[in-house]
C-alpha cells in the first residue's frame, strides 16, 4: 500500500523509488531513507522485497548500535517507517521524482523496465541507473528524448551505507539541472560525489577491475599465494582489504562478468585488450559456483561470513 502525501516541493528530490531489492537496491534504499526521504523500493516478488527488507533491518541495527546505542529499536523503526514496498512497478514511481534502478545487469532488462516506466513517472521525474558495467546511454535510449536529459548513472559500492563515494555519470544528453540535482540528493545521503563520463567502468571499476584481474593471474603463474598478495596490499599500500577479501566481496562472477562485457568494448578500442584477457582460473572458480561470500566459498572459504 502507497501513501499519497503532498509532491516534491519545486526541484528538490523528496521522494525515490528504488527498483531492485538485492544488496545494491537495499542500500541505496536504506541511505535513501536516513537521509529523510519517502522511498519506495520495489521488486518483482514479495520475497525479494522481504530479503531486501532484511538486509536493510541487519545494516540498520549495526548502524544504531553507533549512533543511538540506548534505543536500537526506536533508530531502526524510525528509519524504516520512510520506506514503502511494492511490487508494481507503474504504482512504484506514480509520485517518484528520483528513480534509482539496481537490477539485473542486462541490458535488455534494464531498457524494458526503464521504457516502461517512462510512460508511468512524472515528466519532471529524474531516473538514474546503478549500472557498473553498461553503458548508461544505451540504457538512457530506451526513454523519451525529453526523459533522456533527465537520465544519468548513479553508482553506489558495497557496502552502500559504509561506503562515501556515488560516481554519477552525464551522458551527452544529461541535462546540468539533472546533474545538480543529483549532486545535491548524493550529498544529502552523505555521500561524496565524483563525476564521470560514460566509458567503461568509470573510475573505480576502470582502475579497481584490471588491478584485481592482475592479481588472479599472479597466483595462476604461482608468483605468490592469495594470503600473501592480501597481506601485502593490505600492510604495504594499506588497502583495507587485499584483492581476494575483496573479489570474495563482490563476487567473483560479477568480476568475471564485468571483464566480459569490456572484452567487447576492447573490440571497439575504448579499453586495451590486455587488461581483459580471460582467466582460466577465474572462469573455472565461478564455473563451480565459487562466487566468494555469497556462496560460502570463493578464493577463501567464507561460509563464517555470511550474515
Ligand atoms: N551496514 C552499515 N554499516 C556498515 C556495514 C553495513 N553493511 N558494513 C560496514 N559498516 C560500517 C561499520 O559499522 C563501521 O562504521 P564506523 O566507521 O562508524 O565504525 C565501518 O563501516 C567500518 O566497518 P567495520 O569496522 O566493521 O570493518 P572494516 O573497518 O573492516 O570495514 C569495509 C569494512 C567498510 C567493508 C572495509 O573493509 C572496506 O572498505 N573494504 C573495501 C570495500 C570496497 O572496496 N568496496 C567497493 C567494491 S567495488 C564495488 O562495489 C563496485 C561494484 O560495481 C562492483
Amino acid at each position: 500500500h502507497l501513501s499519497t502525501t503532498p509532491s516534491a516541493r519545486e526541484g528538490k528530490i523528496e521522494r525515490l523509488t528504488v527498483f531492485g531489492a538485492g544488496l545494491m537496491g537495499a542500500g541505496i534504499a536504506q541511505v535513501g531513507a536516513q537521509s529523510g526521504l519517502k522511498v519506495v523500493l520495489s521488486d518483482v516478488t514479495d520475497k525479494a522485497l522481504e530479503n531486501g527488507l532484511n538486509i536493510i533491518q541487519k545494516s540498520l541495527a549495526r548502524v544504531a548500535k553507533k549512533k543511538s546505542p540506548d534505543d536500537i529499536e526506536g533508530f531502526t523503526s524510525k528509519i524504516l517507517k520512510n520506506i514503502e514496498t511494492t511490487t508494481d512497478a507503474g504504482k512504484a514511481v506514480e509520485q517518484s521524482d528520483l528513480v534509482i534502478e539496481a537490477i539485473i545487469e542486462s541490458i535488455k532488462v534494464k531498457r524494458d523496465l526503464f521504457g516502461f516506466l517512462d510512460s508511468k513517472a512524472k515528466s519532471d521525474c529524474i531516473f538514474a541507473t546503478n549500472t557498473s558495467s553498461l553503458s548508461v546511454t544505451e540504457i538512457a535510449e530506451s526513454c523519451s528524448k525529453e526523459r533522456q536529459e533527465k537520465f544519468a548513472g548513479l553508482h553506489f559500492f558495497n557496502p552502500v551505507p559504509a561506503m562515501k563515494l556515488v560516481e554519477i555519470i552525464r551522458t551527452s544528453q544529461t541535462s546540468t539541472s539533472t546533474y545538480e540535482a543529483l549532486k545535491e540528493v548524493t550529498l544529502r545521503m552523505n555521500k561524496s560525489p565524483v563525476t564521470c563520463n560514460d566509458t567503461p567502468g568509470f573510475i573505480v571499476n576502470r582502475l579497481l577491475v584490471p588491478y584485481l584481474l592482475e592479481s588472479i593471474r599472479m597466483v595462476e603463474r604461482g608468483d605468490a599465494t592469495p594470503e600473501d598478495i592480501d597481506t601485502a596490499m593490505e600492510l604495504g599500500a594499506g588497502y583495507p582489504m587485499g584483492p581476494f577479501k575483496l573479489l570474495d566481496f563482490v563476487g567473483l562472477d560479477t568480476t568475471s562478468y564485468i571483464s566480459q562485457g569490456w572484452r567487447d568494448k576492447a573490440e571497439a578500442g575504448q579499453i586495451s585488450k590486455e587488461l581483459v584477457q580471460p582467466i582460466e582460473l577465474l572462469d573455472k572458480l565461478v564455473k563451480e559456483g565459487k562466487l566468494g561470500r555469497k556462496s560460502g566459498e570463493g578464493f577463501y572459504k567464507v561460509s563464517h561470513m555470511i550474515e
